[in-house]
Formats: structure tokens, sequence, C-alpha cells
């Protein structure tokens, strides 16, 4: 028989708002407890699911059926509640986590020794349970007074509670955590982005270190940046694909994503999880969860950073996301930075060559030689183990050195025949025009010296400062050796060029006087490839023009 006195409330279960279902004990967790601080192993019901979670080992054999309700009622109270209260015996149902937990814990208490006649009959009666068991039962069980019972379940509630309640802070604690976690995985591969942010740097370097640091911070089986210029090519048949960990999905894959996707419409990150990615079933089936995040500089598209598939089988969040995009954001202004200077960079290619083509126009007897002045000196600098930036500035230096003879007199330029003093003091001016020419190009500044000092001498003989030895930049000293090497085997319109034998000896006997010794001793080392520029046609540049304005190398 189901008990039909009505329930009473025991105690309100103390301070805190109850905690939300998805914080409820395990219902194997907390029978322990339960039975250390009340001395009886309860049963645990599921009371949504109307199901027993734990059977209390010696408990009550009585028949739970008509029992949910009164449980469930208890659950929504969210207090411990005597469901039963009969003379000698209760029945105590504890809510086990506050309002709108499912889980109540329910068991039986003797409240003073049963006599195993009339008392056992009535109670079996009322239990619905046989006499004989109920009688076993009773034997076995130590009275506790009922007081004593609201006490003991007002502590267990109150337990409860700050359990609970500490469960709770644990979670924020960890919630928390993962996200400090997250912003100082942002902030270091900011750091370490920006700190590697030189314009000498590529695009695709860049993009290889950040799909490495991202790995590193990023729960995912791999990441990949594809490199796009929308301009060059639509298909994508012209963009980088660059990977890090598991290559997941091919180029031509995410250009199907693309599609998909609509990608290219899409100016904010993208986090597709399953099921969002059972749509992409058949198309890709390796691909489970996605992050797409665009790299844009204003509303220039340079492509997308990716991460491919959750490394622990989770979910991708917004800490995820939000790594992609601080990444992105510095990836997306690095390209447009390139993309300005590759601009400037021709800009000024185009303008070096239109002087050096001016320059040779003026002479057509020495056509060719600020090239040729150019590749010696290139040439030299190789033979003195320049580094390569030395080599670069050579390069330019070597074809801009004469540009001031732009501002020198035809007439006297080209005049067979010996110079007058006056015209020879004329021909001099040729390095001050041509350092004021370039003055003023920030990206020409390592030039200057070429320009001004390539007529200076070892010994101090030179022009236009008269500076000597080690006070002439050494870049002069190279570009010194090469234009006269150049002057003297071309053929001028009142001689021949000089034989190399002649030539060789004029060089040999400048050495220490004329010429830094050490950079003549290079001639002769690099001579039969300084020949070989001197007679053959010039083909390709040594170096690219574009990377000799002194930021990208
Ligand atoms: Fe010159
Ligand atoms: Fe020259």
């Amino acid at each position: 028989m189901a008990p039909t006195t009505p329930s009473r409330a025991l105690l309100e279960a103390g301070a805190p708002a109850p905690p939300a279902r998805s914080s409820l004990p395990a219902a194997e967790e907390v029978a322990p407890s339960l039975r250390k601080w009340l001395g009886v192993d309860m049963s645990i019901l599921d009371v949504d699911a109307c199901q027993v979670v734990h059977e209390g080992a010696d408990q009550l054999p009585w028949r739970i059926g008509g029992q949910w309700e009164l449980c469930r009622q208890v659950a929504d109270r969210g207090r411990a509640e005597f469901i039963a209260d009969e003379d000698a015996l209760l029945v105590l149902a504890i809510p086990l986590a506050g309002h709108d937990s499912p889980l109540v814990a329910v068991g039986g208490f003797l409240t003073r020794v049963v006599d195993g006649g009339q008392d056992a009959a009535r109670l079996a009666r009322q239990f619905g349970v046989e006499e004989e068991a109920l009688r076993r039962w009773a034997h076995r069980q130590t009275p506790v007074r009922g007081d004593t019972l609201e006490r003991l379940a007002g502590l267990v509630l109150d337990h409860l509670s700050v359990a609970d309640r500490a469960d709770s802070l644990q979670h924020d604690v960890e919630k928390l955590t993962a996200q400090l976690c997250g912003m100082y995985e942002e902030v270091s591969l900011i750091y370490r982005l920006t700190h590697n942010l030189t314009i000498s740097r590529s695009g695709s370097d860049l993009a290889r270190l950040t799909l490495d640091w991202l790995l590193e911070v990023v729960p995912a089986r791999g990441v990949a940046v594809l490199l796009w210029r929308p301009e060059a090519s639509r298909d994508l048949s012209g963009a980088e694909w660059i990977t890090a960990g598991e290559g997941v999905i091919s180029r031509d894959e995410f250009a199907l994503l693309m599609r998909q996707l609509q990608l290219v419409e899409r100016v904010r990150p993208l986090v597709l999880n399953r099921p969002g990615t059972a749509q992409l079933d058949g198309m890709i089936p390796r691909l489970k969860e996605l992050i797409a995040v665009p790299l844009l500089e204003g509303e220039r598209l340079f492509g997308w950073l990716v991460a491919l598939n959750h490394a622990e089988g989770g979910e991708f969040g917004t800490i995820e996301a939000d790594l992609l995009t601080s990444a992105s954001a510095i990836l997306g202004i690095h390209c447009g930075n390139i993309e300005l200077y590759d601009t400037q960079a021709d800009a000024l290619a185009s303008f070096v060559r239109a002087m050096t083509s001016a320059i040779d126009a003026k002479d057509a007897y020495t056509r060719g030689h600020s090239e040729r002045v150019a590749r010696v000196a290139v040439r030299l600098a190789q033979e003195l183990g320049c580094p390569r930036q030395l080599v670069e500035r050579l390069y330019l230096g070597g074809l801009l050195h004469d540009v001031g003879k732009i501002g020198i007199s035809d007439e006297v330029l080209s005049k067979p025949g010996k110079l007058t003093a006056e015209e020879f003091e004329h021909i001099k001016q040729h390095t001050r025009i041509g350092y004021n020419i370039l003055v003023d190009i920030k990206q020409l500044a390592d030039v200057l010296p070429i320009v001004l000092y390539h007529h200076e001498a070892w010994d101090g003989s030179g022009y236009p400062d008269k500076l000597a030895g080690e006070n002439i930049p050494f870049v002069a000293r190279i570009t010194a050796v090469a234009d006269a090497f150049d002057a003297m085997q071309s053929d001028r319109i009142y001689r021949r060029g000089l034989t190399d034998e002649q030539l060789d000896t004029i060089i040999r006997g400048g050495a220490g006087k004329q010429w830094d010794a050490q950079v003549v001793s290079a001639f002769f080392s690099a001579r039969e490839d300084i020949r070989h520029i001197a007679k053959s046609e010039l083909g390709e540049p040594p170096v690219d023009l574009k990377h000799c304005f002194g930021m990208r190398k």
C-alpha cells in the first residue's frame, strides 16, 4: 500500500540558488557520502526517467511505483521531505542538486524498535511488502529519532549545496582558466608574429611560421593558408596552399569548399562543426570540423587561414576562432604591405632602368657601360666575399654611378680627343650632380657613396673630395676598379679599347696607388669572368633589381 500521509517539509536547502542540471552529481559518487552521513544506503531515483539509478543495499523492500509522483514533487521543491511518516517508520527523500534536479535519494528509517507482531504486520500492509521481509529488514535497522533525522537531512542538504557550489565555482574557475590560457596564447602568438614582421619576409614565409605556431596552440589536426591573388587567377590555379600538421584536405578540395560555403563573399570567420559539416559529406568525408578566416587588408582579400579537424574529437569554438582571427589580421596586413612594397619597388626599378638608358643614350660609344660596371662590380664583390646585401647595393650603384652625366653637356661628353682642363672640371661635376639627383630618394640612400666617390683614388689624387685609402667607402673602391676597367676596354670615338694585356698592366700598376690593392687582387682572381662580362652579350641581370632597394632582402 502506498503511503497516504502528507509529506512535510523538513529544511530548506539553505543558501544559494540551485545549480543548473548540468552540474548534477553522479548518483554513484554521492551514494557513499549519503551512507556515511545517514548510516543507510539510500536508493537514488531519476524522477525524469522514472528509473532507479542506484539501488540502495538493504533498503526497505517496498514497491517504488507509488512513490514517483511524491519524489518528483520533492525534486521540484528542492527540499528534503518525509514522503512517508508512519508510526515507527519514516521515508526520507532528499533532492540531490536543488530545484529541477531529476535525482532524489530515498531511504526508510525506523524511529523505534518494531515488534515482530503487530507493528510488522501493519507496516507490511501499509508499504505493500511481505511481512516476513519487513520483519527481517526491521531487525537489521538501528532506530533513529525523527528530529535527529530532520537535523541530519538538513546537514546533508547543506553539505550537498556547498559541494554543489564548490563544483560550480570549480567549473567557473576552469572556464576562466581556459579563457585566460586562450588570451595568453593569443597575445603570445601576436607577439611572436609581430616580431617577425619585416618586409623582407614573404607572405609564404610568414604563413609557414604562423602555421607552425598555430599548431602549438590550436587543437587542430592540421592548419593551412591559401595565399591567393584573385586578380591573378579566379580558379586558384596560381594560389599557394601551405599546410602544417596533417594534410586533411588538398588545395583543390579547399576550392570546392570555397564554392560550397561561398567563402569569397564572406568577410567574417566561419566555424563549422558536426553536424554542420554533414552538408559536406560525400564531398570531403575526411573533414569533420573547420575554421576558415579570410586574410584581409582593408577590402583586399589575400586568401584564408584555416584549421582542420579538432585534434581531440571535440568542437572548435570562440577561443580557436579568436586565435586564427588575430593571426589572419597580421598576415593580411603583411600581405598588403608586401603588395604595396612590390608596387613601389616596380616603380623604382623602372626609374633606375630609365635613368640608365638616359645616361647611355648621351654617348653611343659608352652604351651598356652602366650595366657592365654594375656586373663587374657584383663579380668583384662576390670575389671579395661580400654579403648579399652589399652585392645588391653594388649592382644598383653600378647602374646609377654615372647618373650625373645627365647634367653634363653632350659636346664635352662626346668630344673626340683630349679634354681641356676646363672641360675636365666640367665632367668631374657628374659625381656631385648624380648625388644631388638621388639624394632625396630614400630607397637609394645606400648607393650615394658609390655615385659620389667612384672617382676617388687610393692615393688621394681623385675627386671630388680627394679622399684616400680606407676613407673612401669600400663600395666606391670596388666600383672604381669596375668603372676604370670598362672605360679602358671600350672603344672610344678617338681610340680603340685597350687590349687585355695593356689593360692588365695598367690595373696591376695602379694597385695601392689609383686603386685598393685588395680589389685589384680580386679583379685578377675573377679575371676570366670579368673578361666574359666585357665581351659577351649581356643576359639576365645577376640580381633582381627589385631586391636592391634597402627593404626586402
Ligand atoms: Fe663616373
Ligand atoms: Fe663610369
